[in-house]
C-alpha cells in the first residue's frame, strides 16, 4: 500500500505499529481517502505477525476534526447512500488486534467516533472531544449516538450530541470516555507504554480477550458469557497458556510466542 494522507510505521517499537493521520492543514479531517487508507493499513497490520498492538494518532493540534465537511457539503442522501462510507468503518471495527488512540487537540465528530472505535484512549491535557454535527444541521453517523451513551451515560451523551459542545480531556476522563490524561509532551510516549504492557502478553489471549470484551456491547449477557467461556477454553489449546502457567510456577518471566 502507498498511503498519502496517513503515515504507517509497522515497526514503530518492538511489536507496536503506528498510524499517524497526516492532513495537518485540514486538522486531519477524515475524507473518504483517509478512511480508506486507515482501513487498508489496519488490515495489513492485522495480518502482520510481528505487530501485536496498533496506535492511531494525529498531531498536537488535532487528532481529527471530523468527517470532511467540504467533501460532504454538496451531497444528497442518495449520493451518501451510494458512497457507503460506513462499510469502511465496519471493516475498521473488525480489527482483531488492540488499537490505542493517542489523542491531542480536537477529536470531533467522526474524529471522536474514530476514538470510540479504538479500544483504549490516552489523551494529552489539551485534547477536546465532541460531537458537533448538530451545529452543521446533521447528527453523528459513525456510532456517536450509540457508543457515546454506552461510554459516558445517556444524559452526558445527550448533552454532547444535542448542544455540540466539546468536553475537555479531564471531563472525558471523569466520564469514562478515555483511559488517561497526561502532559502534551508525553501523550504518545504514554500510549506506547500502555502498548508495551499489552505487547508483552500472549497475542492470542489478547485478541480473544478483546473480542470477548466487545461482545459486552453487542450481545445479551447470557450469550456473551457463553461466548467468553468458549474463548477461555480455546486458550488452553495454546502453547502460550502452558508457557504462562509454567513460568508462574517456576517463578520466572513468561515468554509468549503467539502459538
Ligand atoms: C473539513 C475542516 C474540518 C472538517 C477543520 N477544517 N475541520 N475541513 N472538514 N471537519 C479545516 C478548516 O476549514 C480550515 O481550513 C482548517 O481546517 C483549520 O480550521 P479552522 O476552523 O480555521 O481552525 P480553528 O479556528 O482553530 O477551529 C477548529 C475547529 C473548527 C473548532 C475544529 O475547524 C471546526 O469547528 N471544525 C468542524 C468540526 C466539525 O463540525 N466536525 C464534525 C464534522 S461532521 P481552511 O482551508 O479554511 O484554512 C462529521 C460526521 C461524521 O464528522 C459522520 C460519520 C463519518
Amino acid at each position: 500500500m502507498n498511503p498519502e494522507l496517513i503515515i504507517v510505521n509497522p515497526s514503530y517499537e518492538e511489536h507496536i505499529a503506528l498510524i499517524q493521520l497526516n492532513r495537518p492543514k485540514e486538522l486531519n479531517a477524515l475524507n473518504l481517502q483517509v478512511m480508506g487508507e486507515i482501513r487498508d493499513a489496519l488490515k495489513m497490520l492485522d495480518e502482520d505477525d510481528n505487530v501485536r498492538v496498533i496506535i492511531i494518532t494525529g498531531n498536537e493540534r488535532a487528532f481529527a476534526a471530523g468527517a470532511d465537511i467540504k467533501q460532504m457539503a454538496g451531497k444528497g442522501a442518495i449520493d451518501m447512500l451510494k458512497i457507503d462510507q460506513f462499510s469502511t468503518w465496519d471493516q475498521i471495527r473488525k480489527t482483531k488486534k488492540p488499537i490505542i488512540a493517542a489523542v491531542s487537540g480536537f477529536a470531533l465528530g467522526g474524529g471522536c467516533e474514530l476514538v470510540m472505535t479504538c479500544d483504549m484512549v490516552v489523551a494529552s491535557e489539551t485534547a477536546q472531544f465532541g460531537q458537533p454535527e448538530i451545529k452543521i444541521g446533521i447528527m453523528p453517523g459513525a456510532g456517536g449516538t450509540q457508543r457515546l451513551p454506552r461510554a459516558v451515560g445517556k444524559t452526558r451523551a445527550m448533552e454532547m450530541v444535542l448542544t455540540g459542545n466539546f468536553i475537555s480531556a479531564e471531563e472525558a476522563l471523569k466520564y469514562g470516555l478515555i483511559n488517561k490524561v497526561v502532559p502534551t509532551e508525553v501523550y504518545l510516549t504514554e500510549a506506547v507504554r500502555m502498548a508495551k504492557d499489552i505487547a508483552r502478553q500472549s497475542p492470542i489471549a489478547v485478541q480473544l480477550a478483546k473480542e470477548s470484551v466487545l461482545k459486552a456491547y453487542e450481545m445479551p449477557l447470557q450469550e456473551a458469557l457463553s461466548f467468553e467461556r468458549k474463548n477461555f477454553y480455546m486458550l488452553f489449546a495454546t502453547e502460550d497458556q502452558k508457557e504462562g502457567m509454567n513460568a508462574f510456577v517456576e517463578k520466572r518471566n513468561a515468554s509468549f510466542k503467539g502459538q
